[in-house]
């Protein structure tokens, strides 16, 4: 698997320098393996991971618990209790959906270092805010108002750390964004290959424009996709072909290889479709604009590949 880079500054001291955390995330990953493990039922994972929404769930559902709590604090300062003790308790609500697809996000980017600690840290902190928050709730409800109020402050501190460490796993790291965002397949015709290069029904990767794509002969037909898993880039034409589909080799998401539609996460985005043209002994393709690919049921893609024989 390649190499991906390390973040900076704080966020590279807490992948080089606070190795324990490996510890800490090998208890999450046991602990989330029924539910999110390679080997647990993929609906529920694919809900979580934001397969249905096109882009990561937790970036969305992490707006919650942070919102609701910051305008408890908000609340608190104008003297509004119970509009404040609400959100307090609504915050923790959302903490719950923010745990757990995070946990999605993060359980299939544990292969490096980074993302493994950073992430783990990141889980810590929201735990000690999911606790504080907690605490704060049952102090109001006690009638504890001062004390319930100090530890929800304590709580929002602590969650801005952890949103920043958030950021940097998001945007120092690229988890959770499309690994392929960058690539732009070309619109025009472009020649790539010999068609007797293509052995059937093995993955070939040519470059287009300097854009990675899959091309696979399958008997009559010839398909071209996108190269890049959009989950962490890992090499789909190294990935296990069945029927219509391609698993990706480093954390099994899987694509449709007549239109490039993802199927099951933990990618978020489909990957790119070509239309493919045979003429003369030689492979040319270009970009699909009439069918750029979306979510489909397993099966359900349609064929926009060309056949072999040059038609
Ligand atoms: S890189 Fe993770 S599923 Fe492809």
């Amino acid at each position: 698997m390649a190499k991906r880079p390390t973040t900076v500054g704080i966020g590279q001291k807490i992948t080089t320098e606070m190795p324990w955390l490996d510890g800490v995330a090998k208890v999450m990953e046991e602990a989330f393996a029924p539910l999110l493990g390679q080997d647990a039922p993929r609906e529920p994972r694919d809900f979580l991971y934001g397969v249905w929404l096109g882009h990561s769930l937790h970036a969305a559902v992490v707006t919650a618990p942070i919102g609701a709590w910051s305008a408890a604090a908000l609340f608190d300062l104008l003297g509004e209790e119970d509009a404040a003790d609400l959100l307090v308790g609504a915050g923790l609500l959302g903490a719950a959906g923010a745990t757990i697809t995070g946990a999605a996000q993060w359980q299939d980017a544990t292969n490096d270092d980074a993302p493994r600690r950073v992430g783990a840290l990141h889980a810590l902190l929201n735990y000690s805010v999911t606790g504080l928050m907690a605490g704060s709730w049952l102090m109001r409800r006690q009638g504890r108002r001062q004390a319930g109020i100090a530890l929800s402050a304590l709580g929002m501190g602590v969650t801005l750390a952890s949103a920043w460490l958030g950021g940097e796993l998001a945007y120092g790291l690229g988890i959770g964004v499309d690994h392929a965002a960058f690539e732009t397949p070309p619109t025009k015709w472009t020649d790539v290959a010999a068609l007797d290069e293509l052995a059937d029904g093995k993955p070939k990767r040519v470059e287009a424009d300097g854009v990675p794509v899959l091309l696979l002969r399958q008997g009559d037909a010839i398909r071209a996709i996108g190269a890049t898993c959009t989950h962490l880039g890992g090499p789909l034409d190294e990935g296990k072909i069945a029927g219509e589909a391609v698993t990706c080799p480093w954390h099994g998401s899987v694509f449709c290889l007549t239109n490039g539609a993802l199927i099951h996460g933990p990618a978020t985005a489909p990957v790119a479709a070509y239309q493919v043209r045979v003429a003369d002994g030689r492979v040319a393709i270009r970009a699909n604009a009439e069918e750029p690919g979306g979510t489909i049921p397993v099966g359900g893609g349609q064929g926009t590949g060309a056949s072999a024989s040059g038609s």
